[in-house]
């Protein structure tokens, strides 16, 4: 089935913005051995873009565009004779987003408006965007950020045949910003975590299964529908210890409970109580149907059943096993006490120990 929906790329002219960042790398590994024409890269930053070049050893079908999504005449060039657009750039990291909320609604608002102007400018075939846990019920401007995001792309699909489909996820094991990194670092370094909550729950998925799943939604597409993906959760507690037993078998390693931020939530929420009526399950997913009436989606979905008994939030989802989470992050490289943290490893002992009243610039998730 993987592979089938893999092959769909063969030929295909591809367009990520975004494409240097976690999820961009994660995606490009998956679609460029299934022969692309092209696989069209556009960020900002040319020294990311020189990093991903050498990764993927100068691939052929690779192509990097240095660009803004703000700057609409640059998109409209990029986006010319490409098939299909995944849209992931995106201003992600809370405190940041908090602290310069206009730069944070061009890049992720306007941003993703200069997209969907310039796909159906360039007549694509299909647009997905990438949405956040943190853009249902928002507690702060990134997920408010998101969610209008999600707007957007939804109501464009009555605009013009292009296909615009939106793909919700939760956090991804270890990108940028994650707290499993700070956790490591703390264990090894400093023989103590800082927790938050420790009732506080975090869905959880590794890369490759969000892009595997990502692609999954892809071929799905019809247009205007939100694709939930499914995912466990864990206490974030149960995260401390299982990595402090892990990491620091020999020695007992101090919790230290610092509480709740501003603009964090205990629980996250995939489905709020408000979507609940209009999501369909559909199994790997679930499907949210928007509040705008789009013709081509009540008829790919009318036979499907309405309505979920309630909100889909970390606190009730599945949660991992501690043996399950410990096995995960095993495979991801997280508990080799080896595998240094470019960023965290540079910080002193004291900045790592009050890391949340030091560097509000973290955005831990
Ligand atoms: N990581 C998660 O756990 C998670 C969970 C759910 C949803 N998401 C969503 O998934 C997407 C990708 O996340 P990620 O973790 O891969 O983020 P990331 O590693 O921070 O990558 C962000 C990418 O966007 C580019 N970018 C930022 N501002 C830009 C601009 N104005 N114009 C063009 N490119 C710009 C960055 O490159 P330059 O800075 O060089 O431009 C980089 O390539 C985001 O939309 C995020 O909201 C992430």
């Amino acid at each position: 089935m993987e592979n089938q929906e893999l092959s769909r790329y063969r030929g295909k002219r591809i367009l990520i913005t975004g494409g240097t960042g976690s999820w961009g790398t994660e995606l490009i590994s998956h679609i460029l051995p299934h022969q692309p024409a092209e696989i069209r890269i556009y960020s900002r930053g040319e020294a990311q873009q020189v990093i991903s070049k050498r990764r993927f050893e100068n691939h052929p079908a690779l192509r990097y565009v240095v660009g803004d999504v703000r700057d609409k005449t640059r998109l409209d060039l990029a986006m010319h004779g490409m098939d299909i657009v995944f849209h992931l750039a995106a201003l992600k990291h809370v405190p940041v987003c908090e602290e310069n909320p206009w730069e944070t609604v061009m890049t992720n608002v306007i941003g993703t408006q200069n997209v969907i102007n310039a796909a159906i400018h360039c007549h694509v075939e299909k647009v997905i965007y990438v949405a956040s846990d943190k853009g249902v019920d928002p507690l702060n401007l990134y997920g408010v950020t998101k969610l209008t995001s999600e707007k957007l792309i939804v109501a464009a699909n009555n605009m013009a045949p292009t296909v615009f489909s939106c793909y919700r996820a939760g956090n991804v094991i270890g990108t940028s910003g994650s707290v499993i990194p700070l956790f490591r670092e703390q264990i090894l370094r400093l023989g103590e975590v800082t927790i938050t909550d420790p009732n506080m729950t975090r869905f959880f998925i590794p890369l490759r299964m969000a892009i595997a799943s990502l692609i999954h939604a892809e071929s799905q597409a019809v247009g205007g529908e939100t694709f939930v993906l499914k995912m466990k959760s864990i206490r974030i507690s149960d995260l401390a210890e299982l990595m402090s037993r892990e990491l620091s078998p020999k020695k007992r390693v101090t919790v230290k409970q610092i509480g709740i931020r501003p603009g964090e939530k205990l629980h996250e929420l995939l489905i709020s109580r408000n979507e609940a009526a209009r999501a369909i399950d559909i199994g790997e997913f679930y499907v949210i149907m928007p509040l705008v009436d789009i013709p081509k989606l009540n008829e790919r979905y009318e036979n499907e059943p309405r309505g979920i008994p309630g909100e889909y939030s970390s606190e009730n989802a599945k949660l991992f096993t501690q043996e399950d989470f410990t096995e995960l992050l095993r495979a991801e490289g997280w508990l080799d006490p080896d595998h240094p943290s470019p960023y965290l490893s540079r910080l002193s002992e004291e900045q790592l120990r009050h890391i949340y009243a030091a560097n509000k610039w973290l955005g831990l998730s």
